[in-house]
């Protein structure tokens, strides 16, 4: 779908920033601005800043900024066109249905919602009917409540191959359009049959209520055990957490991932509501970002096996790159949550109490993982374990938790912390000496890395002088070269206000945001937002633009005269600033 410029520009004049954000932070009036607590991380003080004149919210704690569509996208987690007719409902318009090449995705997206939905329904009320006796009592003995089956939807797909599709055709869904949902088969004679056929099915539900996909589980050993729905254009595997919908509202700061979606179930029956599921595949960091969006703390709870525990590491390394905490919950005796919970009968609920209390961080279980391979009474050993420790706590990038832990070791295991610790420093340096090849390519820098160059700086003000001042856009736009940005996200940003200035189009972070990601505009906003009002801002752009030529230049000049070991050198003296 297509919305035209005229039309934001007439919502963001009916929407108040402070109006809309004070549905869900409380707000202080200070100074110009308003202050409260931020929603977007946990923080005691307030540092969540919304500005009325420059109608931008920002958060100095996590840096989080934006118009007020990026405010709703971020907080009802949204995309761009949904946050829009979010906004349009509460301002009393109408969202014009302008012509565009994703409007045909957007109508195809919500015929599959619908054909889920009566599926859903259909698949329910079979499982509650003669044919899904069997079906009922399997959950039965599984140990599911009806009060559970209902809540989370559970049906059951008859074993007739055509029974959803004459249903579904009924209520004037073409067979193309079950087809398009991955409810329905196309043979290769062209003929449409049901997907799932005589299968418990699990319902896979987004955060808007929507039915995106489900899971079948069969009731013998035929395989595959689970059937899902592959990736349609409502739904994509490596974007959805499972139950989600259902744990946002419950995590009070703490996620549960498990491995399934009987684990998710028999969690949530036990009352922990708070456990969601991947689906069937590795964690991606899609899911990462997602789960961190919604807690502080996630608990890694996979099955016990040798496939769960290298994909709980998977998930350890995932987490370590987004802000949450992280802990591992290794259930006993090899079995799945879920078996676990049954296997203790009434007692089920609080023993999981007591390891979810008890479970250690990633870095213990590493740890623990360690132990086990060892036999700490044979001295041999005990050195080889606690190199071993040494060498993962070299691999941990806060000094302070690193210090911590080569403290608590010498103690676990009674030997001298300096020694420990210099083992620990000579690993560290050796790890960072095998890192730098990879991990940094000269002369382009890595995005948000401190402190900022010089160039980086000027980019950044060039653009928020641009996005904020149409004429000095449309003067500079057709000459500047995109070449002069280094930075990736700046060279798109810049492209962007290029195209539209030269369209004559609106280059305000609010007109662009549509085109970038969340965390893009956060970015671009800050940019703006951060920046004190220039007098001058002609003469500004001058001189940012001078800046950029100057810096290209000598880039070019420099990148040719250094050797290898020139550039390497630089980068080493680089790095030990930043510590
Ligand atoms: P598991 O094999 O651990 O099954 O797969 P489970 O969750 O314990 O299921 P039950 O208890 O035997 O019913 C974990 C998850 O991997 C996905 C499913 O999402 C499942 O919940 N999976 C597994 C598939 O998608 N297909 C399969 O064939 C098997
Ligand atoms: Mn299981």
């Amino acid at each position: 779908m297509f919305i035209p410029d005229e039309f934001i520009q007439e919502l963001k004049n009916k929407t108040d920033i402070v109006d809309v954000v004070s549905g869900y932070v409380r707000l202080k009036k200070q100074g110009k601005n308003m202050l409260g607590l931020c929603p977007f991380h946990n923080e005691k003080t307030p540092s969540f800043n919304v500005s009325t004149d420059k109608n931008f919210f920002h958060c100095f704690g996590c840096k989080a900024s934006g118009d007020v569509i990026t405010f709703i996208r971020r907080i009802e987690n949204l995309d761009y066109i949904e946050a829009v007719k979010f906004l349009a409902q509460r301002a009393g318009l109408d969202v014009p249905e302008g012509r565009g090449q994703s409007e045909g995705l957007s109508k195809i997206r919500n015929r599959i919602y619908e054909a889920n939905r009566a599926a859903a329904r259909f698949y329910y009320k079979c499982l509650y009917s003669p044919v899904g006796k069997n079906a009922l009592d399997y959950l039965h003995k599984r140990g599911l409540t009806d009060k559970t089956i209902v809540h989370f939807g559970l049906g059951y797909s008859p074993p007739s191959r055509f029974e959803l599709l004459n249903h579904l055709k009924n209520l004037g869904f073409s067979n193309e359009e079950a087809f398009q949902a991955n409810l329905a088969n196309k043979s290769e004679k062209e003929r449409f049959y049901d997907r799932f056929s005589d299968r418990v099915m699990f319902p896979i539900i987004d955060l808007r209520g929507n039915v995106i996909a489900f899971g079948g589980r069969i009731m013998s050993d035929i395989q595959p055990k689970y059937l899902n729905t592959s990736d349609t254009p409502a739904f994509s595997k490596g974007n959805t957490v499972y139950a989600l919908n259902f744990a946002k509202n419950k995590a009070n700061g703490q996620l549960i991932l498990a491995e399934g979606y009987m684990d998710v179930i028999s969690l949530h029956q036990a009352g922990f509501e708070n456990t969601v599921a991947t689906l069937g595949t590795a964690l991606t960091k899609d899911q990462a970002n997602l789960i961190g969006r919604y807690c502080k703390e996630v608990v890694i709870c996979y099955d016990a096996d040798e496939a769960g525990q290298k994909a709980a590491e998977r998930a350890i390394n995932l987490f370590r790159e987004t802000e949450l905490s992280i802990k591992v919950l290794k259930v006993p005796d090899g079995k799945d949550p879920d078996e676990f919970i049954k296997a203790n009968g009434e007692n089920g609920a609080a023993k999981f109490r007591l390891l979810l209390d008890k479970c250690g961080n990633d870095v213990e279980y590493r740890i623990a993982k360690l132990k086990i391979k060892y036999d700490l009474d044979v001295t041999e050993q005990k050195v080889e374990f606690l190199t071993e420790i040494a060498k993962l706590l070299a691999g941990l990038e806060n000094d302070i938790e690193k210090d911590a832990y080569i403290s608590k070791t010498a103690e676990d295991y009674d030997i001298d912390r300096n020694a420990l610790s210099a083992q620990v420093k000579k690993y560290s340096k050796q790890q960072e000496m095998k890192e730098i090849p990879v991990q940094v390519q000269p002369f382009e820098r890595k995005e948000d890395s401190s402190p900022k160059s010089k160039s980086s700086k000027a980019e950044e003000a060039l653009l928020a002088l641009l996005m904020t001042n149409p004429d000095a856009a449309l003067a500079v736009c057709p000459d500047f070269p995109v070449e002069m940005f280094s930075a990736p996200l700046n060279k798109k940003v810049y492209e962007k206000i290029k195209e539209r200035a030269e369209k004559g189009l609106g280059t305000e972070p609010v007109d662009i945001s549509g085109f970038f990601s969340n965390d893009e505009n956060s970015r671009i906003s800050s940019m703006v937002y951060l920046r004190p009002r220039e007098n001058d801002p002609f003469r500004a752009v001058n001189i940012y633009m001078t800046i950029l030529e100057e810096e290209s230049q000598k880039l070019k000049s420099k990148a040719a005269t250094m050797s290898d070991e020139e550039i390497m050198e630089q980068i080493l003296k680089n790095r030990k600033r930043k510590k």
